[in-house]
């Protein structure tokens, strides 16, 4: 079994950083009772630097999103290397609150690029915003995995984490039960190989995110085969990211 891997997405929040620092502090002091479990945070950006003066061993920082280039004029984006240069680990490429305002396979598949180039790990969202019974969101989800990775070297695979998170179970309480992250897991795998070769695809890291809970946490990881957690809601109150991380924990 590879490391579980636990991710707090803060999304817009909090809203100041006195609260982030008490949050972060809270997470820092669950993770450091875990070791076996790898804890990353991704706060809002404003944050990371504060936050990363007191990072470092029990938990790494992400960044929510990032520019596709390294360096140039685009008022408000900041870049991979400024988010590598802070010491951040991690960039959360595509998650679906980003491709609703816009972002498309295409953007996401370059943000990936620049995020391995500044030898950063994306974390990369998928998911299909209904589930239909003739199954076409498996081929919704397959073109999403295909365009995001077809111009990755099968050598950088090792460096990628995909976040299933489908759309309809984020922020709603609505969890995909134990089955449809199992379904899930095996049917990414067999399109990442399909499409790039066994070997590469056995080196993804696949992890599941939408209302992950306290009362779900342990179920979904023990019987739905992800390494891990993408948590949204869950993420900003310390005894529950907390019990998260439990769940994962050997
Ligand atoms: P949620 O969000 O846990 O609040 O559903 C997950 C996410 O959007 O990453």
């Amino acid at each position: 079994m590879p490391q579980p891997l636990v991710i707090a997405n803060w999304k817009m929040n909090p809203q100041t950083l006195t609260e982030a620092k008490q949050i972060f502090v809270g997470i820092k002091n669950a993770a450091k009772k875990h070791p076996s479990v790898s804890v990353v945070l991704a706060p809002p950006a404003i944050y990371l630097t504060e936050l990363m003066k007191s990072a470092g061993g029990a938990v790494s920082l992400a960044a929510q999103n990032t520019h596709s280039e390294p360096l140039g004029s685009f008022t408000g984006e900041i870049s991979p290397t400024m988010i590598s240069a802070l010491g951040a680990k991690y960039i959360i490429v595509g998650h679906s609150e980003r491709r609703m305002i816009g972002e498309s396979n295409g953007d996401v598949a370059k943000k990936i690029m620049a995020t391995l180039k500044a030898r950063l790990t994306p974390i990369v969202c998928i998911g299909e915003s209904a589930r239909d019974s003739q199954g076409n969101f498996f081929t919704f989800i397959e073109t999403q995995v295909e365009t995001a990775f077809e111009i990755v070297p099968r050598t950088r695979f090792k460096d990628i984490v995909i976040a299933y998170e489908p759309i309809w179970a984020i922020g709603t309480g609505a969890t995909a039960t134990v089955e449809d992250v199992k379904e899930m897991q095996l049917f990414i795998l067999k399109i990442l190989t399909k499409h790039f070769g066994r070997t590469a695809a056995e080196q993804v890291t696949i992890i599941y995110g939408g209302s992950v809970k306290p009362d779900n946490a342990a179920k979904l990881y023990e019987a739905g085969g992800m390494s891990g957690f993408l948590v949204g809601g869950a993420s900003l109150k310390v005894t529950d990211f907390a019990t998260i991380i439990v769940a994962t924990a050997n």
